[in-house]
């Protein structure tokens, strides 16, 4: 079985419902990103104040991070409908169109996953988003001719976990553009206290923390291994989460003291010893992991990069000296990687 429950996003349809219930509300309620907050509280009021929509928002980031979350957030700050779609979903400029004449005025249109937005529908959304203008081609061939229909102001809210994948048009159109970092420890711990007060659990602090610690910087995994955490606190105590079950759970389903997974690890190993280190490239190390590229890049990566595990360099990824100090291997003799700059 694949280690499922450290992957940053969601995984079942039952889990995306357990979310909805922990997704903060406000912006109050959110949790950390501080620039982001305020930056948008200012827009927020500003646009209140005009009586207008809001400047359209892009979201950059790994999953997990809230950006979904933030995107109901600015609805309810507005006081305006939510209307969901994403990227994969949009396969036709029709489809697209669908949506945008349902809008009201003010409404928020969330497209998660923009960076996969076909080439016809992103072309449809510039004059949407710049002039809330729709131009729709009817008829065929020589015949064929197009209206343009006038749309309420919106907001679109555009989320993608690659913004290298933006088209520079598309991204010229944000007013915003925000990225979402990885959280701190002690951000983790008020996710946690938080959800565990939703959920009616009652956790100690130690094991709040110990949580924290263990969730790669993403509240989804925070709020995950929680979840986990109270199903092992209820079969084998008496549901309350103190730090001796924290541990003991956090145990059984194998995270490791830095938060890491199966996958995470077999990543270092592949690089640390089947590659000497590295450089080893993408699609390379994918294989040996039995991933795809896609999957290691945006999901994997990020994170052990940004622990300073692995780097990116030109000409592959390789293995850093806290790698090698994870697995309990010693670094190469001779230093790190001598092929680099040779
Ligand atoms: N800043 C935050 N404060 C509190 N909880 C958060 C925060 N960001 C994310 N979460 C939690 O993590 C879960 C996943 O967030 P989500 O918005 O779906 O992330 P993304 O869309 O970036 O993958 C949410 O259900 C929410 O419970
Ligand atoms: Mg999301």
């Amino acid at each position: 079985m694949r280690d499922e429950f450290l992957d940053p996003a969601p995984v079942t349809e039952h889990e995306e419902a357990d979310e909805v219930g922990l997704r903060p509300k406000r912006l109050a309620e959110f949790v950390g990103q501080r620039e982001l907050k305020e930056h948008l509280s200012i827009v927020l009021e500003a646009a209140k104040m005009r009586g207008q929509a809001a400047d359209h928002l892009l979201l950059a980031g790994p999953p997990g991070l809230g950006k979904t979350s933030m995107a109901g957030i600015v609805a309810a700050e507005m006081g305006v409908h939510l209307h969901i779609t994403s990227g994969p979903a949009l396969e036709r400029a029709g489809d697209l169109a669908a949506i945008l004449t349902k809008l009201e005025d003010g409404d928020v249109l969330f497209i998660d996953e923009i960076h996969r937005l076909s080439r016809s529908v992103e072309e449809i959304l510039y004059p949407a988003m710049e002039d809330f203008q729709l131009d729709i081609v009817v008829g065929k061939g020589p015949a064929a001719s197009s209206i343009r229909l006038s749309l309420p102001r919106f907001t679109l809210v555009g989320a993608t976990t690659r913004t290298g994948m933006i088209t520079g048009p598309l991204r010229d159109r944000f007013g915003l553009v925000a990225r979402l970092d990885y959280y701190a420890d002690d951000e983790l711990e008020s996710i946690v206290r938080r959800a565990a007060g939703i959920l009616k659990v009652t956790i100690a602090t130690e094991a709040a923390w110990e949580i924290a610690k263990r969730s790669r910087g993403t509240p989804r995994i925070a709020n995950r291994l929680l979840r986990r955490v109270r199903d092992f606190a209820e079969v084998r105590g008496d549901g309350t989460v103190t730090e001796a079950t924290a541990h003991e759970g956090l145990r059984v389903f194998g995270v490791d003291e830095r938060g890491l997974d199966k996958v995470d690890r077999a990543i270092l190993g592949a690089i640390c010893k089947q590659f000497h280190g590295g450089p080893v490239g993408l699609s390379t190390l994918a294989i040996s992991v039995g991933e795809q590229p896609e999957t290691v890049e945006d999901m994997y990566e990020p994170f052990l990069i940004q622990q300073g595990m692995i780097a990116r360099t030109p000409r592959g990824r390789i293995a850093m000296a806290a790698a090698y100090e994870h697995l309990g291997l010693a670094p190469p003799a001779g230093g790190q990687h001598p092929g680099l700059f040779d």
